[in-house]
């Protein structure tokens, strides 16, 4: 059996690009493995939210992932600042990750360059951070997208380097869950290229029928005129339409393309249907758990038991290997 883990980011609000790319791989790997998954509001500190947006946003995000199908009885969720043992590891594999290193991390590039005055010392040893979430858990797989995996590359790194300096198979190398095919990418409905928050083209869970149906009205088409090429922002539709739609439906919307006779107008009506039938349902139980503040709670505080149990037995083994005599 495999220990998965994934952090996932509290900066809130899911959209139809993380259900499908992500979020549903959570929910299918649940049943068969052992999975940690928790909401990275450490992490999001890099970037300082306001007091208020912290908590809010984790009590989204949380809220979010359960109604879409993370279950609290299969998979350990929880709050990654509720697990001290985070913080504490986190010294320890400091003093394993050097500068060089962490300076030409692509990431931390990216940020000096986009908020040059925002460069504290948290934004360098991110993946410090990270790969304490994973290796604290002895985690194997980590289901990771194209922007991740040089940081499990260092998580790898840090694990190596942990066990040749202490002459121990202590830390597993967890290797990137792989999900083949099954790898789904939600474009954006504006003609360019997936669906992101930062692009500004979400479709959110959390969109009423009113705001879905705009927005897929709005959606780049072209002129319908036959052409040998199929225009990137059509394509994206039909992406889109494979992912939410019955296959007759998408056949008939591809036979009246091929004949040069679709109607663009029809088929964003359909799809703005189908999306509404995947979302609608889903905003229903954020709405409804956002409301029961002690359901929250309950799930929090079990995840964060299940959680440290795992964690701390790990760190006193760590700390013992490293020489540490304990109290
Ligand atoms: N860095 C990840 C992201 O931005 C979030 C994250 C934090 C994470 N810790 C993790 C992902 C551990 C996987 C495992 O998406």
């Amino acid at each position: 059996m495999e220990t998965v883990v994934s952090g996932i980011r509290s900066t809130g609000n899911l959209h139809l690009g993380n259900y499908y790319g992500a979020l549903k791989n959570f929910i299918k790997m649940q049943e068969s493995n052992r999975c940690l998954f928790f909401i990275a509001d450490l992490h999001s500190l890099t970037t300082h939210p306001t007091a208020e947006n912290l908590h809010g946003n984790v009590q989204q995000v949380l809220a979010e992932y359960l109604a879409s199908g993370l279950d609290p009885e299969k998979a350990t969720i929880f709050v990654q600042s509720d697990i001290p043992e985070v913080s504490e590891m986190y010294v320890l594999l400091n003093m394993l990750a050097y500068i060089g290193e962490l300076e030409r991390t692509a990431s931390f590039k990216e940020k000096v360059r986009k908020h040059p005055h925002n460069v504290n010392a948290g934004l360098l040893t991110y993946p410090v951070l990270m790969a304490v979430d994973i290796l604290i858990h002895k985690a194997t797989k980590v289901p990771v997208g194209k922007d991740q995996e040089q940081h499990l590359e260092m998580t790898r790194v840090y694990a190596r380097r942990f066990n040749n300096m202490y002459n121990t198979p202590f830390f597993p190398e967890p290797d990137a869950y792989n999900f083949g095919s099954e790898l789904i990418k939600i474009p954006g409905l504006d003609g360019s290229g997936k669906m992101g928050k930062s692009e500004g083209n979400g479709l959110y869970l959390m969109d009423d029928e009113a705001t879905i149906r705009k927005k897929v009205k709005k959606a780049v088409t072209d002129t319908g005129e036959k052409s040998d090429e199929m225009s990137e922002p059509v394509k994206n539709l039909f992406a889109i339409l494979n992912v939410v739609s019955t296959p007759e439906v998408v056949n008939h919307y591809k036979e009246a393309y091929a004949a040069g006779a679709i109607r663009y107008g029809d088929m964003k009506n359909q799809l703005a249907d189908d999306i509404c039938k995947v979302t609608l349902p889903i905003r229903e139980r954020i709405l409804d758990i956002t409301k029961d503040g002690q359901y929250l709670y309950k799930v929090r505080k079990i995840g964060a038991e299940k959680a440290r149990e795992s964690a701390a037995k790990n760190l006193v083994e760590m700390k013992k290997i490293m020489g540490f005599k304990l109290l």
